[in-house]
């Protein structure tokens, strides 16, 4: 698949998630084979008025290129100067969020609200386009109603401005995750626009991923919930599209990967708000195993690096001794 001028090694794509796609997920990610990652989402206006905290979320890395970074907001002088800003500091493609159904966003007229205001998500989308040498992107929901009239249209409107792929989730706003996402949306939304597609919603194992892309035509697949602690769904829905058995993970790659998620933690964010994190991120990882949930117990009372390497080590060797 092709978003502007850049080309993707395969059709996996991580998902935006607030408070999980960082830095340091999104390596694992690209490390397991994953296409394309992107950014949680970052606010504009955040950016706009010098936020420090907004401007610590855009830390990047060359080897996790090519990286989307997430856009949301309301305004599109804010929205075209925070993509220009994005931009100059390195990320290769810029999607622009219609999906969030937070109360807060949406609230603020951002996120899913701009669903049910065209003009103004047709405005944001010329000032970015025109602000911006790099592919523009949108990932949006099914709209306000179950219909996906609203979805369609807004694929139009994205596609009239120079908008590169469009990601469509069909769930509606009032969905949240509930319910299942209604895949044949994806599916009219690529007969109906000729422009490229990446469809999103409930890829729960490898085979999803050929499963969603045979019933919709869609150009790509985008995986959320799903990584979460398993950067490994990458390599093994690889293989599945390139009809290889599908590898078991091993248990001392999962650990090292697991140290190495750590130790990054520890020196983006610094050994306190890296082991505050690990209390809670710690216990993705063990989604499955034996003990898992002492495994978590134990990981909420991380205070040091050195708790943190001990804990998973013992872990490790409790595994491979089982
Ligand atoms: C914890 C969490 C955070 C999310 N944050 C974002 C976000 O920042 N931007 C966005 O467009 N979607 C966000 N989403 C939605 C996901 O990108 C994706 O559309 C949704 O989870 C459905 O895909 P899945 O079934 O593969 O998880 C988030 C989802 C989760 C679970």
């Amino acid at each position: 698949m092709k978003i502007g001028s850049i080309t993707l090694a395969n059709p996996l794509i991580l998902a935006p998630m607030a408070g999980i796609t960082h830095m340091p997920f999104r390596i694992m990610a690209k490390e397991a084979g994953c296409a394309m990652v992107t950014s949680e989402m970052v606010s504009a206006n955040g950016l706009f008025y010098g936020s420090g905290e907004t401007r610590a979320m855009l830390a990047m890395s060359p080897v996790e290129k090519p990286l989307a970074v997430q856009l949301f907001g309301q305004h599109p002088e804010i929205m075209a100067d925070a993509a220009a800003r994005v931009e100059s500091l390195g990320a290769d493609i810029i999607d622009v969020n219609f999906g969030c159904s937070v109360k807060k966003v949406v609230r603020n007229g951002a996120g899913v609200a701009l669903m049910k205001d065209l003009s103004r998500a047709e405005a944001i989308l010329k000032a970015m386009r025109s602000a911006l040498r790099i592919p523009l992107t949108i990932k949006m929901r099914s709209g306000w109603d179950a219909s996906g009239n609203q979805a369609i249209a807004l694929a139009g409107i994205a596609r009239d401005c120079g908008v590169d792929a469009v990601a469509l989730h069909p769930r509606t706003a009032g969905q949240g995750f509930r319910g299942t996402a209604d895949w044949s949306l994806i599916k009219s939304v690529k007969q109906q626009l000729s422009l490229p597609v990446i469809g999103n919603g409930d890829i729960r194992r490898p085979t999803d991923v050929l499963a969603m892309m045979e019933k919709t035509g869609c150009d790509a697949v985008m995986i959320g919930r799903a990584a979460i602690g398993n950067p490994w769904f990458f390599s093994q829905a690889l293989a599945v599209i390139h009809q290889r058995p599908v590898p078991p993970v091993d248990t001392a790659i999962r650990f090292e990967v697991m140290r190495r998620y750590a130790d990054e933690l520890m020196s983006l964010y610094g050994e306190p708000k890296a082991c505050r994190m690990l209390r809670s991120r710690l216990g993705w990882f063990s989604r499955g195993l034996a003990s898992s949930a002492h495994f978590r117990r134990r990981a909420t009372q991380i205070r040091t690096r050195r708790d943190a390497m001990t804990l998973i080590s013992a872990y490790e060797q409790q595994l491979l001794h089982a």
